[in-house]
């Protein structure tokens, strides 16, 4: 891939800020060999559920940044989110599984998502009041964004034991929540189906989070496709359906083709963490290291081929990915550091058919590209910057 030359280029057009001369340098595309095609809504980011109370390591990186407290009237997150022209925005993560929406006849109080011990991530459940719903949208169409929102896949099903989920996916809230928006004229892109950490695995007992088999999802992702089918009879939308959302598993992933069928799945979503946890000790070395990070390229290669195989009508999309779990690295995943996985991730993603690489975050934690305090461009970001450039002089390139 041609990141090396991406960087290069970035560096050196940097304008101002470069400790020394820059020297020409030339750069040729070959264009005519073309590897894969993305678009214009290639370049996504997330905004996620958790609370200011979601800590990891001693700290505490959300503060006000969840779909629950976000500024939404804040000037820089507006011209941030227009810059991008467009951005397309997921609404979406880990917590998303606990989220009821504040529909009319929701049949109790629509409060929060709080802090409570013995409950699936240390959370307790939480709902999305229309009310925000409503100043979310205005902020997304005032910007051009591009919606994918992320739905509450396990509601209504059992817990069973260490992390494995049985039962139906009860449908019947996101189904008046899909009929409110409608109602609006929001026009959301795509709905996705996600469990955050799918696992063909059950029996190992591996999950962390949540785990459901893939055929039991395969039926509820069906129940979905008709939901939106009937709902947007009437409209001139065509929203699409993205699922499920875990890590990629190979047979995990081909049974969910097979059992929901052709043109049911419009993209498969997979997260990517492979950088390890945010604390580390070796995640410089990772980052700096081209070979550790083209191992991935593995899991891109195989995803595609999947599809090629079990479900030509669908692609392959990226619906998380922060590189660093439990929150990101401290200063490192919103530094200029992290830069280079991101581009790497950005070009690899693109070459293996990719067609839309949600970041964790646009804002909130310590990989968002958004500080969480002053909603700028994290200054670390910067600062680090300059320092790399004059470490690694002229004509130097970066591996
Ligand atoms: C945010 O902006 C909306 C629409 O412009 C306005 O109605 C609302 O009062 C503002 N909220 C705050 C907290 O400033
Ligand atoms: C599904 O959830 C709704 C409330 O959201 C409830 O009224 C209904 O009984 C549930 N259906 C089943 C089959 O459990
Ligand atoms: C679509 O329009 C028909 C005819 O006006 C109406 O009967 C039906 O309820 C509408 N469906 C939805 C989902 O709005």
């Amino acid at each position: 891939m041609g990141i090396r030359f991406l960087l290069f280029f970035f560096l050196f057009s940097l304008p101002g800020i470069m400790c020394k001369e820059s020297p020409d340098v030339t750069i040729i595309v070959r264009g005519s060999a073309l590897a894969a095609e993305t678009n214009d809504e290639f370049v996504c980011a997330t905004i996620d559920w958790w609370p200011p109370q979601k800590c990891n390591y001693n700290q505490c990186p959300w503060g006000k940044a969840s779909v629950f407290n976000l500024d939404l009237n804040h000037t820089f997150l507006a011209n941030a989110i227009q810059a991008f022209n467009p951005l397309r925005i997921r609404v979406g993560g880990s917590l998303q599984d606990k989220v009821v929406y504040g529909v009319e006849n929701l049949g109790y109080p629509c409060e929060p998502i709080s802090k409570v011990a013995g409950e699936l991530f240390g959370f307790s459940k939480g709902c999305l009041s229309m009310a925000r719903w409503d100043k979310l949208n205005l902020l997304f169409q005032k910007t051009g964004a591009i919606i994918t929102f992320g739905l509450n896949a396990l509601h209504g099903r059992h817990h069973v034991r260490n992390g494995v989920w049985e039962g139906a996916w009860n449908s019947s809230n996101a189904r008046d929540f899909i009929k409110y928006t409608i109602s609006k004229g929001y026009p959301v892109d795509s709905w996705e189906f996600d469990i955050f950490y799918v696992s063909g695995n059950e029996l190992s007992g591996r999950g962390i989070g949540a785990s459901v088999g893939a055929e039991q999802y395969g039926r509820d992702v069906i129940v979905l496709r008709n939901i939106l089918s009937e709902l947007y009879k009437n409209s001139t939308l065509r929203p699409l359906l993205l699922a499920p959302g875990g890590f990629y598993e190979q047979q995990w992933y081909a049974k969910l083709l097979q059992v929901s069928g052709s043109g049911v799945v419009d993209g498969m979503t997979h997260h990517i963490y492979n950088l390890g946890g945010g604390n580390d000790p070796n995640i410089r070395k990772k980052i700096t290291d081209p070979e550790y990070l083209n191992h991935i390229a593995n899991t891109f290669r195989d995803l595609e081929l999947t599809i090629k195989r079990h479900g030509p009508w669908s692609s392959a999309w990226v619906g998380e990915a922060g590189g660093a779990y439990n929150s990101g690295s401290p200063l490192v995943s919103n530094t200029f550091l992290n830069s280079i996985w991101y581009l790497d991730q950005l070009g690899m993603a693109s070459k293996y058919n990719t067609k839309a690489y949600c970041r964790q975050t646009l804002i909130g934690g310590n990989y968002g590209l958004l500080d969480t305090e002053t909603f700028i461009p994290n200054p670390d970001y910067y600062r680090q910057c300059i320092i790399m450039a004059s470490a690694y002089g002229e004509g130097s390139s970066f591996y």
